[in-house]
């Protein structure tokens, strides 16, 4: 579906859905996206009254233009096929997105987008416009993760999941976000979000980094995100509203830059239109296409950020 810019996402707002004083706050942040949490934010004795909390929400509107998204749980439960049921034959028509969490190969997106697909026939609903997003939290996850990146034409995102990936390779630690203690030889995820990255990049998917647990520690918060968007990524998870504002400035370009950015599109246009050359210099820089090529992703983002 679409392509990277397709929608914007340097804040994703993680909101459990059995929480409606968070359900209301979550209307008011100014984050670019959010998903309503029917999984592990979720006791499993609330997991049916949340799918009714989410679907209401949904209903009641009021969430401006943030993309709308509901994470169900996963392929292992009990409770993925209801919570996609009632999620989108309830409130469908304001959902832009399934979250799907968990994923451990190709097949769960495909369970999902024939779901969907079923549903919406049977709902009179647009067929393909509800999108996928994967979440990649296991070493499953992550050796499939080129099939699940082309697994279907709804996936929008692939979302790096940190606690769970942790987890699931037996890291040494107990902090999300912070490297293992003993490892002082590099960055100890370099590896999972580059893969991730890449997987995403060559199938036209956005890339998202996940949560900060650390929610007090809004420089520890940055820290970690300007590693991922310093890679590509497109934006984060975050649990907080002290983390929104960091997450919209570290995955948006700064100013200078995305001036810089038009700047060289302007001169580049100019040279090739104007002068019929494929190369110019502009102060002491040689530009080429590929110069080109890379303003166009710094102002892209500078544009979808309002800059
Ligand atoms: C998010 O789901 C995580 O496991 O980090
Ligand atoms: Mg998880």
């Amino acid at each position: 579906m679409g392509s990277v810019e397709t929608r914007p996402r340097r804040s994703v707002l993680a909101v459990p859905g059995s929480n409606p004083r968070f359900i209301e706050k979550a209307r008011e942040l100014p984050t670019d996206a959010f998903f309503l949490d029917l999984e592990d934010a979720v006791a499993p004795l609330e997991k049916e009254n949340a799918r009714r909390a989410v679907v209401a929400a949904l209903n009641e509107g009021g969430w401006g233009s943030r993309v709308r998204t509901v994470r169900v749980n996963d392929l292992t439960t009990q409770w993925t096929y209801r919570d996609v049921i009632d999620v989108v034959e309830g409130a469908g028509a304001m959902l832009d997105c399934l979250v799907l969490p968990k994923v451990s190969d190709a097949s769960h997106v495909r369970w999902l987008d024939t779901l969907l697909t079923q549903i919406e026939r049977a709902n009179g609903l647009e067929v393909g416009r509800i999108g996928i997003e994967a979440q990649i939290e296991d070493a499953r996850g992550l050796v499939t993760v080129d099939e699940i990146a082309a697994a279907s034409p709804r996936l929008e995102t692939l979302v790096y999941g940190p606690a769970d990936f942790m987890a699931s390779i037996n890291m040494k630690t107990l902090v999300v976000g912070e490297q293992p203690p003993g490892y002082d030889v590099g960055d100890a995820y370099h590896y999972v979000l580059m893969r991730i990255l890449m997987a995403a990049r060559a199938n036209d998917l956005q890339a998202i980094d996940g949560p900060h647990l650390q929610i007090r520690d809004v420089e520890a918060f940055r820290r970690s995100a300007r590693r991922s968007a310093a890679l590509g990524f497109d934006g984060k998870w975050v649990l907080h509203p002290g983390q929104v504002a960091a997450a919209n400035e570290v995955y948006a370009p700064d100013q200078d830059d995305y001036d810089h950015a038009e700047l060289i599109l302007d001169a580049y246009a100019h040279a090739t239109q104007v002068r019929r050359r494929g190369a110019v210099m502009l102060g002491a820089e040689m530009l080429d296409e590929a110069s080109r090529k890379m303003a166009l992703v710094i102002a892209a983002k500078g544009r979808a950020a309002g800059l």
